[in-house]
């Protein structure tokens, strides 16, 4: 298997359309991928290409912790997808642990994600970490947050207000 992860190219863009549509059985997230790349939401965009082809995508993009105190602005991971005839093989993995690395050269602290704990717990991501922060989408098990250096996140609660393509999800 000829595995790689990158950055996204401007050519990619209609084949990350397809994967999202595709693993998801829908054109929500592939339309949400879309309306982040037109309102400049995105901070960190890596595929996974099988012998050039896509087959996977995840994206990071900006959200606000508002708290008493202030504003600061951490990552959320959304969307994630591997193509479905591609699953269950590793890429989805490689693709959140190389985004995560990604994550930690920008200058931002912190993640936030809704999505399976017992998928995302194995990289960091804590139900726990996220207690002290409101998600827009319900009280669930599924948000969970993961600091980018130790302490990140100590003493820091508030609701998290995500970007305007994120409306429809809420
Ligand atoms: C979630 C997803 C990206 C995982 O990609 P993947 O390449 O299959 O993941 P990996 O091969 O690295 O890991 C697979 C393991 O994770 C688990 N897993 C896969 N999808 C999962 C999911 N949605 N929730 C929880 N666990 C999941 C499986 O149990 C699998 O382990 P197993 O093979 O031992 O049973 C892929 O299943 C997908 O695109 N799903 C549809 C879109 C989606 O739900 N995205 C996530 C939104 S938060």
């Amino acid at each position: 298997m000829n595995l790689k992860i990158r950055t996204e190219f401007g050519d990619d863009h209609e084949a990350i359309q397809l994967v999202h549509e595709q693993a998801f059985g829908g054109l929500a997230e592939a339309k949400l991928v879309a309306a982040l790349r037109a309102g400049g939401y995105i901070t960190v965009s890596l595929v996974a290409t099988l012998n050039d082809n896509v087959v996977g995508h995840i994206l990071f993009s900006p959200v606000m912790i508002r708290s008493a105190v202030g504003s600061i602005e951490i990552l959320s991971l959304a969307p994630l997808a591997v193509l479905p005839e591609f699953q269950r093989q590793g890429i989805g993995t490689a693709l959140v642990k190389m985004g995560i690395e990604a994550c930690k050269a920008t200058r931002y602290s912190s993640i936030v994600v809704l999505g399976d704990p017992a998928y995302y717990t194995q990289f960091g991501f804590s139900p726990a970490l996220a207690c002290s922060l409101k998600s827009p989408f319900g009280d669930s098990d599924s948000w969970m947050a993961m600091e980018l250096f130790p302490g990140a996140l100590s003493g820091i609660a508030g609701s998290v207000v995500y970007p305007p393509p994120f409306k429809v999800f809420e």
